[in-house]
């Protein structure tokens, strides 16, 4: 074990994907959380003042901070004594459903796990991610955490155990998120999920869902647009979104693949086959956001392929 700081990378997410609630994600490249973790003699998870445009909103009491929580969780499988330091840049807007918890988790989990010389694989981080999920909305949920440690789209094909698989897409496939400022709870997204669907709304977006794995595998980018569709999340949080329909609506104009929303929201992401429909459709979202009186980020990317990123390591 050195005596040494690491800093890592881990980026936004974008859980559901339309069809997969809680199933699936993937990672983009743009923004990302930074965190940097050493070890010290001092027992106890320590979290230095946090840096980054949405720093000041978060606490650095670690059993509440994600970064602190997904830490704890690892060093529960440790027969480590010591404490921890922990440096936080948040550049990920909270509440954003842009995996904003599972950003930090990630990062924080991928370097404290450098400083143990990889005592685990980054599949192994998950669980420890997971945690940090669980105190920020209050589910357990892997759809963030799981791109953020592994890249590329993650299918959780189950989660008792925890069955993940790394899902192959074609190469030209470029995301935009649009991310209104307004701040939507994943807890609070969540309490308007319906507890029970009907057959055929079931038939519907599990038949769309096997289209999306399908058409991602075979490279084939008229049946992943066909098959990015919600019948079941999108129609209730959508109204949570001001100006959802306008926006989606105004995505497909521009020639997007598909467009729904990013994780539990407000966010809204879509797919293309090149940076420059990319780029259209965030201009037309983002101006349909204005319509409706709301600021907003865009965000352009193709599919992030990496693992978290170490920054610096010494
Ligand atoms: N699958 C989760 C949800 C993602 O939609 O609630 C949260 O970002």
């Amino acid at each position: 074990m050195k005596n040494k700081f690491i800093t890592v990378s881990a980026p936004a997410t974008v859980a559901n994907v339309a069809c997969g609630f809680d199933a699936i994600g993937f990672a983009v490249n743009n923004p990302c959380d930074i965190v940097s973790v050493g070890l010290t003699n001092f027992p106890g998870i320590h979290i230095h003042p946090i840096g980054g445009a949405y720093g000041s909103l978060l606490s650095t009491k670690a059993e509440i901070n994600t970064a602190g929580v997904a830490i704890q969780s690892f060093l529960n499988k440790t027969k480590y004594k010591g404490g921890v330091e922990v440096n936080l840049t948040k550049n990920l807007p909270l509440g954003s459903g842009m995996g904003s918890s599972a950003a930090s988790a990630a990062a924080a989990v991928y370097a404290i796990n450098l400083l143990f010389d990889n005592l685990f694989t980054a599949e192994d981080l998950i669980p420890f991610a997971m945690e940090a999920e669980r105190i920020a909305c209050g589910t357990a949920h892997a759809d963030n955490v799981a791109p953020a440690l592994l890249g590329g789209f993650v299918l959780i094909r189950g989660y008792n155990p925890l069955d993940v698989v790394q899902i192959p897409f074609p190469e030209n496939l470029y995301c935009t998120i649009v991310h209104p400022h307004i701040e939507l709870r994943t807890e609070d997204s969540r309490k308007v999920l319906p507890k029970e669907i009907s057959l055929k709304n079931g038939v519907t977006q599990w038949s769309n869902f096997a289209g999306l794995i399908s058409g991602l595998t075979t490279k084939n980018y008229e049946l992943i647009g066909r098959s990015l569709q919600d019948v079941i999340v999108e129609p209730v949080r959508a109204t949570l979104i001001p100006g959802f329909n306008e926006v989606k609506q105004s995505a497909i104009n521009s020639g997007v693949l598909g467009c729904s929303i990013s994780g539990s929201g407000p966010s809204v992401f879509a797919l293309s086959t090149d940076e420059s429909i990319a780029n259209r459709a965030a201009i037309a979202m983002q101006q349909a956001f204005a319509n409706y009186r709301l600021k907003t980020d865009a965000y352009l990317s193709p599919i992030n392929i990496n693992k978290p990123q170490i920054i610096s390591n010494n």
